[in-house]
């Protein structure tokens, strides 16, 4: 068998449903806004994208129009569908096309055919178009018609708008799943937190600002806190840059709590958070410095 590095993810999803925007907000420094100027995907856009060092996604942006689809589920699918590890589908909430889930599971039976092992993640997306009083309900009535077609194959659904952090969690999960030796991060993660009797430790990406790993010593309401982060410092990342600096490192602190988000190993942010106001930023700082040589 070949090894995982030489997997491919999938990404699929009728034309305009938005695969090609969020490949670029999350990989490519795109702005949402600079996603309306994309024309469609013609064919396969392969791109081979590194991540922490040394894990290497090759990712498949597979264009969506009609003519396209046919020729992935005719000429193509023998080679197309083999060798994934992960298969991802986007679908545009706002669409009733029916062809849409028509297609989605012929994708879906090509993965139990060539890829079995494969990880198949569905995004029902631009959930921003659905007024919030009506988004839970349309979204579960849409994952309960994807696990209709899913073929009793494990499908991980997920809400996602370019315009909000929602994206930022999804494709943080994605990537955690293809992760080697997650579990052995977030173990050192935890007693890291714990040596420096801080409230939170999170482990970023560096180029994407994903969420690799967290450790929280206390509970927290706020469920999608680290990837509003994400989406925070990934749009003042970029601000930075088009004023020609470099985002470094930034210390967020009031009476209550004080939060440092710094440069940690070589393809990682670390951010720590304490509430306990007698922990000296410096003393911080220095535990930082010690811990990175243990993580990279
Ligand atoms: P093909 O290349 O034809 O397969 O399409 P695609 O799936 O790559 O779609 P693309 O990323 O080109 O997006 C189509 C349009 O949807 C763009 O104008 C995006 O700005 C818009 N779009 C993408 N994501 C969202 C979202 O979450 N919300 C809203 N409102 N619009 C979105």
């Amino acid at each position: 068998e070949e090894n995982d590095s030489n997997r491919k993810v999938l990404l699929m999803g009728k034309n305009g449903a938005g695969k090609t925007s969020m490949r670029s907000i999350i990989f490519a420094n795109f702005l949402p806004k600079d996603t309306m100027r994309l024309g469609f995907t013609i064919a396969i856009n392969e791109s081979r994208i590194r991540f922490l060092g040394t894990l290497c996604l090759a990712l498949w942006d597979c264009g969506g129009q009609d003519h396209f689809m046919q020729h992935y589920f005719e000429s193509q699918r023998d080679t197309l569908f083999r060798s994934v590890q992960v298969l991802i589908y986007v679908f545009d909430i706002k669409s009733d096309d029916q062809r849409d889930m028509k297609y989605y599971k012929s994708c879906v039976e090509a993965i139990k055919e060539h890829s079995p092992t494969a990880r198949i993640f569905v995004l029902i997306h631009k959930m921003d178009l659905i007024p919030l009083e009506k988004r839970s309900e349309t979204y579960s009535k849409k994952e309960r018609e994807v696990y209709q077609n899913s073929e009793n194959l494990s499908v991980v659904c997920f809400a996602t708008s370019i315009w909000d952090e929602t994206l930022y969690l999804a494709w943080s999960k994605i990537v955690n799943y293809m992760i080697p030796n997650s579990e052995m991060l977030s173990q050192s993660l935890k007693k890291f937190c714990v040596a420096c009797e801080a409230d939170e430790v999170v482990l970023f990406e560096k180029s994407t600002f994903l969420v690799i790993s967290s450790y929280s010593a206390k509970e927290h309401r706020d469920t999608h806190r680290f990837e509003k982060i994400s989406n925070i410092i990934k749009l003042f990342k970029l601000s930075c840059s088009k004023a020609a600096a470099r985002f470094k490192s930034m210390t967020v602190a009031n009476s209550n709590f004080c939060a440092f988000i710094d440069e940690f190993t070589s393809s990682t942010y670390i951010m720590l958070v304490s509430s306990d106001s007698s922990v000296q930023p410096a003393l911080t700082q220095m535990n930082i410095g010690i811990a990175k040589k243990h993580f990279e």
